[in-house]
């Protein structure tokens, strides 16, 4: 998929301009005229898309070649469902048979094909339920999870890096031997704690940038593939961390 075209000098761009005196606050402003003038948001509605993270996946997938017709998948932090739409499609789930199950606290519109779960991911119960709504394993599980935000950086990073171990701890409990594990992270967030324990448990680990998100954001994916099986014996403190490095969108 090719990224929206940036505009060039000399072609004639037609921006949403934000008065300063709308009465936003200013940070709110920008983040608004940012919004309504990213290609990406504007081809979002065009394509149907219920956010324009659709992309980040989309752009990860068409490079990785991770979603298959027939595979199993389960999404977490799915509101509004940008990710499970594209999923639906991939793998070819159908409302009858679903085999996709998505998960957030937040509330959101059915994505035909797909089942949600509204509740925390982080509440005891939820890797049962979501384990039942899918009816088997999943092959793929993807975590776009994002804490949201205090306004203090620190308390935001550590958040989201906490829901990124939760998901890992999670993936490693309930995937497929040879199924695939993205989940968000941060530039100079990943502990190499984290790391070590993708690489013991997935054949390759490497971190991806899609074009779609956004140069200025920190926001980076961990996607590790091919699960190698839950193996006994093996404690995750046993083997010195190591990890491939690969950015996206070059
Ligand atoms: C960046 S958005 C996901 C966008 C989505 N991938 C899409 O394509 O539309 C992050 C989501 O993570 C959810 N989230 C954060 N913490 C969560 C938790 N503990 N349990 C469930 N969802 C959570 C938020 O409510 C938010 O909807």
């Amino acid at each position: 998929m090719k990224k929206p075209e940036k505009p060039t000098s000399g072609a004639r761009v037609l921006r949403t301009k934000i008065k300063k005196k709308s009465g936003l606050k200013e940070s709110s402003r920008r983040w608004l005229e940012r919004h309504m003038n990213d290609p990406y948001v504007q081809r979002s509605k065009a394509d149907g898309y219920r956010s324009r993270a659709a992309y980040k996946l989309t752009e990860i997938d068409d490079k990785h070649k991770l979603l298959k017709p027939g595979m199993k998948i389960i999404d977490l932090g799915a509101a509004p469902g940008g990710w499970c739409q594209v999923a639906v499609a991939r793998v070819k789930s159908t409302a009858e048979a679903p085999r996709v199950v998505g998960i957030d606290y937040l509330e959101m519109d059915a994505v035909p094909g797909a089942v949600i779960l509204t509740m925390d991911f982080l509440d005891d119960e939820a890797p049962a339920k979501l384990a039942e709504a899918l009816g088997g394993p999943p092959d793929f599980v993807m975590s776009d999870m994002a804490a949201p935000t205090t306004g203090h950086r620190r308390t935001d990073h550590l958040r989201t890096m906490h829901l990124c171990e939760v998901a890992v701890d999670f993936a490693i409990s309930v995937l497929k031997p040879g199924g695939h594990f993205l989940t968000k992270t941060f530039q100079g967030g990943t502990e190499n704690e984290l790391l070590g324990q993708l690489k013991r448990h997935f054949r390759t680990v490497q971190h991806v940038k899609p074009p779609a998100s956004r140069d200025e954001s920190v926001e980076l994916y961990l996607l590790a593939k091919h699960f190698k099986g839950r193996q006994p014996g093996i404690e995750d403190a046993d083997v010195e961390p190591e990890t491939d490095r690969e950015q996206d969108g070059e």
